[in-house]
C-alpha cells in the first residue's frame, strides 16, 4: 500500500513540484494510518495460558507495571522522535503509572463521544484537519512516549523472552535497547513480541511510543470515553525455549449428558537452536493424569498434540451451577523435569441453537442480561481486580446471569470471575464503525479493511477460548454489513464450533436475531415474525438517569415466548470521571473537560454509579430478574414459578414475614441462600415478593390527628381571603384557592403556599421524547387558573377554578382542628385533546429545617408508578438527602409511591400528610426551577426551603430508550379523564 501510493504520486510530477518539502515527507503513509499494516513483529494470538488469579504463582511472568518515564506530545510532529535511543536522556521526564490512561493522569483531554469520530473522518487518515473548535484540531494525534528499564540475568537470557502488552490504545511501537522490535494496533487485545535477541544481561531500556489514534481507531468507534495509553499490564514472560505456545480445551457433553470427552489440543514450539527430544505433556484433571509423549521437536518447529479424557457423569457448567474442573498442563523435558506448569479450569457445557430456541445444556435458558463497559472513575479503561469482583458480585446479587462485554474484550480476570461465580458471557470483538452509520457498507465492503476486521475476531476467540463462561462470540457492535463481516464470521466458525457467532448489524452473520430497544409490545410482535432463529434484544431498557420503567412488561413477553432468549440492559455502570471541582468530588461527563465534539451526559446510563453505588433502578432489575416468582392464589397459598433451568426452589430457604402497620397486614416472602456463596452470604434473598393481606383503610378514621373537636368554619376576612381559626391556630386561603398561611401555636408552618401544581421536570429519558414540549401547557396551568366561585359548604371552603387547558379544578379545604386540614382536589376536563399531565397534585414549601423524613409507603429507595415492584411497602425513616436521588445529571427524582402517610420536620416540629388514597410524594431541598440548566448536583442551589409535591400520581420514568420512546400509556396521566384526590395535613410535635 505504502509503496503503491508513493509511485502514483511520483508519476504526477507537476503536482509534486508544487508541494513544499515537509508536506512531501508527510505523504509517506505511517503504519498508524495504513489499514494494511496491523502489526509488525507481533506474535500470533493465543489463549490465556495461566488463570489470571494464579498469575502470581506462574514462575514465567515478571510484571513490568509501575512508574515509567513519560512524555506527552500534542501531535506526531512534536514527538521526541529518537527517544528510543539508548543515549536519549529521559531522566527529567515525568512519571506515569502503567497500566493507566494518560488522560486520567493529567495529560491531554478525555473525549466522550457516542457515534461520531473524534477526529476528522477521512479513512485511513486520522490527522486530516478537523473543525477548529475540536479537541483534535490542536491535539491532532497525541503521542505518549514511555520508557522503562528491565533487569535481565544471564539465566533469563538463555530462555525465550516475550514481552506481553495486555492492552494499548490505540497503536504503538516498541524498542528494546534502541532497536525497534515491532508495532501493533487492535487496542483491547494482547500484543506480544519476542525480545530474546534484543535483551542483554543487566539493565535494558524498553521504549514504547503510543499514538492516540490510528487507522485502527476507525474500527474502535464505540460510545465511550476515548482514552489512550498503556492501559493494561505489561509483562515479561521468561519461557523455556521449548514451551507450550497455545492450548485449547473443550469438553462437550454427549447427547444424554452421561459423559463428556475432554479434548486438550496443545501447541508446542521449539524456539531454540537445537532439537528437543523425549518431551512429555501432562494434563491433570479430575484426579487423573493423562500424558502424551513427543519423540522429537526440531529447532524452530511447532506441533500440536491432543490429549483426551472422558468424564463420566460430568457435572455441568451453567451460570446457575458454575461447576468447574480445575486442571493443570505441564511440559516435561527429556530428563523428566517439569519445565512449564499452567493452571486453568474447564466447564462442561453445551450451547445450541435448535430452530428458534437457544439452549444451554439442553435447556431453554433465559439470558437476564446487562451490557458493561470497562470503566473506572479514577483509572478509566483500566479496572482493577477488586472492582471487577465488586461488579460481578453486584450482578449476581441482582440476578443478572448474562453479560455482554460491550464492545470489546475486557481484561482476562473478568472472565475468570464469570467462570467461577456463574455468568453467561457474550464476548464481543473490538469492532464498531458507527461513525459510518449503523450497518454501513463503507466499512463492511471495503476489502482494504477486511484483514483489520478479521484480526479483531481472531484475537477475541483465540484469547478467551478456554473460558467456560463464553456462550456467544459477538463480531462487534454497530458496524458494517458485507464481506468483511462474513470474513469475521467465517474466522469465528473456523476457530470454534462450540459457540455460535452473534452480530447486530448484519443479521446474515448471526445465530441470533437482534432487535434492540423495542417497546414490550413490539418485542412480542417482532419476535413472532422471526421464525428461523432465536430472538434477543442485545440492548434494551436504556438506564440513563432516572429510568428503567416497565421492566416487568418486557419480561412477561420474554417468559411467554420460548424463541426469545433474553435481553441485556444498556448498561451497567455510569461512565463518570471523578474529579475535585468547587471544593468537592464530582463525576464528570462529556464536555466537562472542554472536549469537543462531545455527547454530554449520554455516557451516564448505568444501573450503578461510577463508584459502584447502586441506583434505585438497580433494585428493580434485581426484582424483575429474580429466578423465582411468587403468586398468591385466591385460597391464600403461595405458588412459586421457577425461571431457572438447573436449580430447584427447594435449594433455597423460603421465609415468610408478616408485618402489621395499624390495620394493614403485609406478607413478605423471600427465597434465601442456604449457604454462603462467593457473591453473597447465607440468608441473602435471591427472590422476594410482598402481598397485602388486609389492606390499609385510607380516610379520616385511619391516621387522622383529629382530636375529636368540632370542625371550624371559614370566614371571609378581606375581599378575597378566607380564614378559619381554631383554638391554637388558623388557616388562610387566598382568593385563588391557595393555602397561604397555616399558623399552629404561633408558628408559620409554610414557607410557600400549598397550591395545585401539575408540572414535573424531565428526566433524561423524556428529553428526546419531547416530554416538556408535549406537556408544556401544564407548566403554568395551575398558576394561570381563574377563580369561578368561592363558597362554603358547612365547614368546607370550596374554590371553583378553571384551568387554561380546558378543565374545571375544584379545591376544598376543611379545618378539622387547629393542627389538621383536610385538602381535596377535583379535576374535570371540559375541552378535548388535553395533553398528558406530568403529575396530578399540589405543591408546598416548608422551612429548610424540615429535613427528617419518615413515611409509610413504598421504599426505601426511589420509586415511580412504572418502577416500583422492588420497593416494598413499609415504614421508612431517612434524612431528606437520602429521600432525594442525586443523579449525576440532575433531573426529576425522589418519588415514593403508595404513600399512606409521610411525616417531615425536625425534633420540635413536623407536618404529617395522610392520604385519603395512596399518594406519590417527592421532597427536595431545592425547587423545580433549580434543576433547570444545571449540569452537576453540586451546582443545584439548595437549602432555602423544602419543596414538597403531594400527588395522586406522577408520570412514569419510561423504560425503552433515551432517543424518543415514551412512557407506556398505563403509566401516564390522561388529561382527558377526571381525577380526584385528597389528604390530611397535620401539624405534629
Ligand atoms: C446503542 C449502542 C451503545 C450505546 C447505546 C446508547 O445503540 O450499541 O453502544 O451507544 O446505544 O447509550
Ligand atoms: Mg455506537
Amino acid at each position: 500500500m505504502k509503496r503503491l501510493f508513493l509511485t502514483t504520486l511520483l508519476s504526477t510530477s507537476s503536482f509534486l513540484c508544487l508541494l513544499p518539502l515537509p508536506q512531501l515527507q508527510a505523504q509517506t503513509i505511517p503504519d498508524w494510518e495504513n489499514p494494511s499494516v496491523l502489526s509488525i513483529g507481533k506474535l500470533p494470538y493465543h489463549a490465556t495460558l495461566q488463570l489470571p488469579s494464579l498469575e502470581k504463582e506462574c514462575k514465567e511472568i515478571i510484571s513490568l507495571d509501575g512508574q515509567w518515564q513519560f512524555h506527552w506530545s500534542r501531535n506526531p510532529d512534536e514527538r521526541p522522535a529518537d527517544f528510543y535511543r539508548e543515549d536519549y536522556d529521559v531522566s527529567q521526564w515525568d512519571k506515569i503509572s502503567v497500566p493507566g490512561n494518560w488522560q486520567m493522569q493529567g495529560y491531554g483531554t478525555p473525549i466522550y463521544i457516542n457515534i461520531n469520530y473524534p477526529f476528522a473522518k477521512n479513512r485511513p487518515s486520522v490527522t486530516t484537519e478537523p473543525p477548529k473548535d475540536w479537541t483534535a484540531y490542536e491535539n491532532r494525534n497525541p503521542v505518549g512516549s514511555y520508557v522503562t528499564f528491565v533487569d535481565v540475568t544471564k539465566e533469563m537470557l538463555s530462555q525465550h523472552l516475550i514481552l506481553h502488552f495486555g492492552g494499548v490504545h490505540s497503536a504503538f511501537y516498541v524498542w528494546v535497547n534502541g532497536r525497534r522490535v515491532g508495532y501493533s494496533q487492535n487496542s483491547m487485545s494482547p500484543a506480544e513480541f519476542n525480545v530474546t535477541d534484543y535483551l542483554r544481561v543487566g539493565r535494558n531500556r524498553l521504549a514504547v511510543e503510543v499514538y492516540r489514534w490510528s487507522d485502527g481507531s476507525y474500527l474502535e468507534d464505540q460510545d465511550m470515553w476515548r482514552l489512550s495509553g498503556i492501559f493494561r499490564s505489561v509483562q515479561l514472560w521468561v519461557r523455556p525455549q521449548v514451551h507450550i505456545s497455545d492450548y485449547r480445551v473443550t469438553a462437550e457433553p454427549n447427547a444424554d449428558y452421561t459423559k463428556a470427552d475432554v479434548k486438550a489440543r496443545i501447541a508446542l514450539c521449539n524456539t531454540g537452536s537445537k532439537g528437543a527430544k523425549r518431551l512429555r505433556t501432562v494434563l491433570k484433571i479430575d484426579g487423573q493424569t493423562i500424558a502424551g509423549d513427543i519423540k522429537r521437536l526440531a529447532a524452530g518447529d511447532t506441533l500440536t498434540l491432543s490429549l483426551e479424557y472422558t468424564l463420566h457423569h460430568p457435572q455441568l457448567w451453567s451460570a446457575e451451577k458454575p461447576h468447574l474442573y480445575p486442571f493443570s498442563l505441564e511440559l516435561l523435558d527429556g530428563r523428566g523435569t517439569v519445565v512449564e506448569h499452567f493452571d486453568y479450569h474447564l466447564g462442561v457445557k453445551k450451547v445450541e441453537v435448535v430452530g428458534e430456541v437457544f439452549k444451554v445444556n439442553g435447556k431453554n435458558v433465559k439470558l437476564r442480561g446487562v451490557n458493561r463497559h470497562d470503566h473506572h472513575p479514577l483509572t478509566g479503561r483500566y479496572v482493577d481486580d477488586a472492582t471487577y469482583e465488586e461488579d460481578i458480585r453486584l450482578m449476581k446479587q441482582a440476578n443478572i446471569n448474562f453479560l455482554r462485554t460491550s464492545h470489546y474484550p475486557d481484561r482476562e480476570y473478568l472472565y475468570e470471575l464469570c467462570d467461577r461465580w456463574g455468568i453467561y458471557v457474550m464476548d464481543e470483538a473490538n469492532q464498531e464503525t458507527h461513525g459510518y452509520g449503523y450497518a454501513n457498507h463503507e466499512m463492511g465492503e471495503d476489502l482494504a479493511w477486511q484483514q483489520a476486521h478479521v484480526d479483531r475476531a481472531e484475537s477475541l476467540v483465540k484469547r478467551d477460548f478456554n473460558h467456560p463462561c463464553v456462550i456467544l462470540w459477538s463480531l462487534g457492535n454497530e458496524g458494517g454489513v458485507g464481506p468483511n463481516i462474513e470474513a469475521m464470521y467465517n474466522k469465528v466458525r473456523e476457530l470454534d464450533t462450540t459457540r455460535p457467532p452473534f452480530y447486530d448489524s448484519d443479521r446474515r452473520y448471526s445465530a441470533i436475531w437482534d432487535d434492540s430497544y423495542l417497546y414490550p409490545d413490539d418485542l412480542r410482535k417482532n419476535a413472532r415474525a422471526v421464525a428461523d432463529k432465536p430472538f434477543m434484544m442485545r440492548e434494551y431498557a436504556h438506564a440513563m438517569g432516572n429510568s428503567v420503567g416497565n421492566l416487568q412488561e418486557y419480561w412477561d413477553v420474554i417468559y411467554a415466548d420460548s424463541s426469545i432468549c433474553g435481553a441485556a440492559i444498556w448498561d451497567w455502570v455510569d461512565q463518570g470521571i471523578r474529579r475535585r471541582r468547587d471544593g468537592g468530588e464530582t463525576f464528570l461527563y462529556g464536555g466537562d473537560f472542554g472536549d469537543k465534539p462531545n455527547d454530554g451526559p449520554f455516557c451516564i446510563n448505568g444501573l450503578i454509579a461510577p463508584d459502584r453505588k447502586p441506583h434505585p433502578h438497580y433494585y428493580e432489575v434485581q426484582h424483575v430478574y429474580q429466578p423465582l416468582q411468587f403468586v398468591r392464589e385466591a385460597d391464600g397459598t403461595i405458588r412459586i414459578i421457577n425461571r431457572d433451568s438447573f436449580t430447584s426452589p427447594h435449594e433455597y430457604d423460603i421465609t415468610y414475614d408478616t408485618l402489621r402497620y395499624g390495620a394493614e397486614t403485609l406478607l413478605n416472602v423471600a427465597a434465601r441462600l442456604k449457604e454462603d456463596t462467593p457473591w453473597a452470604k447465607k440468608g441473602f434473598a435471591v427472590a422476594r415478593e410482598q402481598f397485602v393481606l388486609t389492606p390499609y383503610s385510607f380516610g379520616l378514621a385511619d391516621g387522622s390527628s383529629s382530636d375529636g373537636s368540632t370542625p371550624v368554619r371559614f370566614a371571609l376576612q378581606s375581599p378575597s381571603t378566607y380564614v378559619a381559626t381554631a383554638p391554637g391556630g388558623s388557616v388562610t386561603i387566598d382568593g385563588t384557592g391557595a393555602l397561604t398561611s397555616w399558623l399552629v401555636g404561633g408558628q408559620q408552618m409554610l414557607q410557600a403556599p400549598l397550591e395545585p401544581y401539575f408540572w414535573k421536570p424531565e428526566n433524561d429519558n423524556q428529553q428526546a421524547a419531547r416530554f416538556a414540549q408535549r406537556t408544556a401547557v401544564w407548566k403554568e396551568a395551575a398558576a394561570k387558573r381563574t377563580v369561578k366561585a368561592v363558597r362554603t359548604e358547612g365547614n368546607k371552603l370550596i374554590v371553583e377554578t378553571e384551568l387554561p387547558v380546558g378543565a374545571d379544578l375544584t379545591i376544598a379545604y376543611t379545618l378539622v382542628n387547629a393542627g389538621c386540614i383536610k385538602v381535596e382536589m377535583d379535576y374535570q376536563p371540559t375541552a378535548a385533546d388535553i395533553p398528558l399531565m406530568p403529575k396530578f397534585g399540589m405543591r408546598l414549601r416548608l422551612p429548610a429545617s424540615f429535613t427528617n423524613v419518615c413515611y409509610y409507603g413504598r421504599g426505601p429507595w426511589e420509586n415511580y408508578p412504572d418502577r416500583k415492584s422492588a420497593a416494598f411497602i413499609g415504614q421508612y425513616a431517612m434524612p431528606l438527602s437520602d429521600y432525594e436521588t442525586d443523579y449525576i445529571h440532575p433531573q426529576d427524582n425522589g418519588n415514593r409511591c403508595d404513600i399512606r402517610w409521610l411525616r417531615i420536620g425536625h425534633e420540635k416540629s413536623n407536618i404529617r400528610i395522610d392520604g385519603l388514597q395512596p399518594l406519590c410524594i417527592r421532597a427536595w431541598d431545592y425547587g423545580e426551577e433549580d434543576l433547570e440548566d444545571v449540569r452537576h448536583p453540586r451546582e443545584i442551589s439548595r437549602g432555602r426551603f423544602v419543596n414538597l409535591n403531594i400527588d395522586l400520581s406522577v408520570h412514569g420514568v419510561g423504560g425503552a430508550d433515551t432517543w424518543g420512546k415514551r412512557t407506556l400509556p398505563q403509566y401516564t396521566i390522561d388529561g382527558n379523564q377526571p381525577h380526584h384526590y385528597g389528604f390530611l395535613l397535620s401539624a405534629e410535635k
